[in-house]
């Protein structure tokens, strides 16, 4: 990171501070969104605009409404008013055979009075999102109105909440495309696959019902009137095209998305321009091959007519472009009869019921069972055994019954109860929340979870143990805790003895846990089956702490502080570290020679101190100084506690300062600073 001497307090140095800080941030953001390469980290990107905060707050003629500070303005009032579109969103034809593709292609070539023996129509073909679409009007560049599509013609004003999503571009990056003096442009609001599986679980600790996908949970956070809501659920933001345009002529599709790229805008990296509609429809299925590794549900691809002055010429129906055509992907839905609900025990002891159903063919794949989540929402949907339902497949998500058929219900069957014992252990059950529980820790099925989830690939990493073979060793007494994975090794000759183990399977084995026990620190925290962090919580959690025990020992209120992590899973993590066969487990894990690698630790000399900074550092920024606190073993919090060990106190502090004084926390200079931490 380069070193910039900050002046805060000159008005000349703070404005271009601000103006740096500003540049970082959109350009983090376009490396995160467009170019898909991010440059920093998640906590990067706080501690730059918490900066950035702080200066607008002391300087606030320096604020200008495209800062990324401004991006979640205050609560709107509902409802949202009306927005008329300046063109119409059309809607688009479906397809779902190749021959109807070849039809349009057919309409296409007769409408532009085109015959056998003449050239091919030049198509692009391009991933149709399953989203929320929506509408972003630029002026002069800037930011100023966004829309959904409503009924085409007129949609709602939700500006704020498509200013909270970060993809959205506040100034449009005039540099080799010039940018239109007005301009809309088009595109469809996602939700990664990962993020909406976290929503689920987000929304089922605050006891609200689950969205049935991730198309669902998009609109659900659009239509928030509070715009801090729709800007923690992380939507994207894919442009597809542009509506009215005033000061510039597009010739092509290619450039607008060109266009919308350099600007800022992120686009699909999956364009594919075809000579003819048979290179069209090979690109539909090469992405339908690929649909699953896809980070986002698209459910089908869009072709549409390259050259504008050709879809000029075709023109439209009364509802969707002669130019365009959907192909779409086949169904993920179908329906099936539930034979059987069953209950489940996860790593962490919860409870799922699952419909055993009746083998069912979705989407080429054979579905026998699917989640039904929780008690309640078996209640909301009213599913019972022998009910026909309807069942859905997206992605790698678990398939999950959506709906019953009511009418085809026979006879009356009972209401399904979740049971009062656990059915693999038969250990006392608790239900908190929209939850149920099984009490008891060594529960094999909970052991067999978290072996699972310590092995798998985004973890540890050991591919020799499987399910059949992790039940095996649990029965055999070899796993009685997940610290136990790593005594396999030393007990060869047991795991020969068992049956279908063989010399070869069992070294090739001990030869994975060798290696695999060197581990970063974030695949080590997903590996613990903390309820509730995933990898994405892991990730940031290892990049907000550089030990463990410093993350053991954090607090409630400090884990809060680090964006994306609400109360309930601060309750969980510190939980979860304050109960003892959690800690044994742990250290039973570090004694078997696992050795969690944190981010270019140099020493523990800072160990179990705690540091707030206040004021402006004269020779280093502040993510300089925290940096050096952590590389040296220790904690940098943003508010100050009973446990804050240090007050570094630059120039100008602010309020920090003087509660520090109240507490009686030692005070250090930057001088000091530089001496402690061996900067001097
Ligand atoms: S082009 C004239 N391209 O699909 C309409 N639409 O069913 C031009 N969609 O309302 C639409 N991905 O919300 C286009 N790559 C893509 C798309 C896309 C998703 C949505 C869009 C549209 C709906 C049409």
């Amino acid at each position: 990171m380069a070193s910039v001497p900050v002046e805060i307090d000159d008005p000349k140095g703070a404005r271009a501070r601000a103006e740096v800080l500003r540049r970082e941030l959109v350009d983090a953001n376009r490396h995160y969104y467009v170019l898909d390469a991010p440059v920093i980290s998640d906590a990067e990107y706080d501690a730059k605009l918490r900066e950035l905060r702080d200066i607008e707050e002391r300087y606030p003629e320096l604020v200008s409404p495209d800062s990324p500070t401004c991006r979640v303005g205050a609560p709107v009032e509902g409802p949202f008013p009306a927005h008329r579109h300046d063109e119409p969103m059309l809607s688009l034809d479906n397809a779902f055979n190749e021959n109807e593709v070849r039809d349009f292609d057919a309409r296409v070539r007769k409408g532009l009075g085109l015959v056998d023996g003449d050239l091919p129509v030049e198509y692009t073909v391009e991933p149709k999102y399953d989203g929320v679409s929506a509408s972003l009007v630029y002026v002069n560049e800037r930011y100023a109105i966004g829309a959904t599509r409503g009924d085409g013609t007129t949609g709602e004003d939700i500006t704020a909440q498509l200013r909270a999503i970060r993809a959205v571009p506040l100034c449009l990056d005039a540099g080799d495309f010039p940018v239109p003096a007005r301009i809309e442009i088009r595109g469809e609001v996602i939700l990664p696959r990962s993020r909406f599986e976290e929503i689920n679980e987000e929304q089922e600790r605050d006891g609200l019902p689950r969205f049935a996908n991730p198309r669902n949970a998009t609109a659900g956070s659009l239509r928030q009137l509070d715009p801090a809501v729709t800007a923690r659920r992380r939507l994207h933001l894919i442009g597809w095209g542009v509506g009215a345009v005033e000061g510039h002529v597009f010739s092509t599709h290619v450039e607008i998305l060109e266009s919308l790229k350099a600007w800022g805008v992120p686009v699909s990296r999956d364009l594919v321009l075809c000579e003819g509609i048979e290179p069209a429809i090979e690109a539909h299925h090469g992405l339908e091959k690929r649909r699953d590794d896809l980070p986002y549900e698209v459910d089908g691809v869009v072709i549409k007519v390259n050259d504008l002055a050709l879809r000029d010429r075709l023109g439209r129906t009364a509802r969707h472009p002669r130019w365009a055509l959907a192909y779409k992907f086949a169904a993920r839905q179908a329906t099936t009869r539930v034979n059987d609900i069953i209950v489940q025990v996860g790593r962490t002891g919860i409870l799922t019921p699952v419909a055993v159903l009746e083998p069912v063919s979705i989407g080429g794949v054979t579905v026998s069972r699917a989640t039904l989540h929780t008690a309640g929402e078996i209640e909301a949907k009213d599913v019972r055994r022998g009910d026909t339902v309807f069942v859905q497949r997206a992605g790698d998500v678990i398939p999950a019954v959506v709906s019953v058929v009511r009418e085809k219900r026979q006879g009356r069957p009972r209401k399904f109860r979740m049971p009062g014992k656990c059915p693999r252990c038969g250990g006392e059950v608790q239900q908190v929340g929209a939850y149920f529980y099984c009490l008891n820790t060594s529960c094999p099925d909970q052991l067999r979870g978290r072996i699972l989830q310590l092995t798998s690939r985004q973890a540890f990493d050991i591919t020799g143990l499987g399910t059949r073979k992790i039940d095996q060793l649990i029965e055999a007494n070899l796993l009685e805790e997940v610290h136990d994975v790593f005594s396999l090794p030393d007990r060869q000759a047991e795991l020969v003895a068992l049956e279908r183990w063989e010399e070869k399977s069992a070294r090739k084995l001990a030869e994975e846990i060798e290696k695999a026990r060197e581990v970063l620190f974030d695949r080590f925290l997903l590996a613990l089956s903390i309820p509730g962090v995933g990898a994405t919580v892991s990730r940031l959690l290892a990049d907000r702490y550089g030990g463990l025990d410093d993350l053991a020992a954090a607090g409630e209120e400090e884990l809060r502080e680090i964006e994306g992590i609400g109360p309930e899973l601060a309750t969980s993590i510190v939980r979860f570290f304050g109960e003892t066969h959690n800690r044994a487990n742990i250290e039973r894990m570090l004694a078997a020679g696992v050795r969690p690698i944190y981010r270019r630790k140099l020493s523990d000399e800072l160990a179990g101190r705690t540091f707030v900074l206040t004021g402006t550092l004269e020779s280093l920024t502040r993510d300089q100084a925290k940096e050096a606190i952590i590389d040296r073993g220790g904690r940098v919090a943003s508010s100050m506690s009973k446990k804050t060990t240090y007050v570094v106190v630059g120039r100008d502090p602010g309020a920090k300062a003087a509660r520090a004084e109240k507490l009686g926390v030692e005070r250090l200079d930057e001088a000091a600073f530089r001496q402690l931490v061996g900067l001097a």
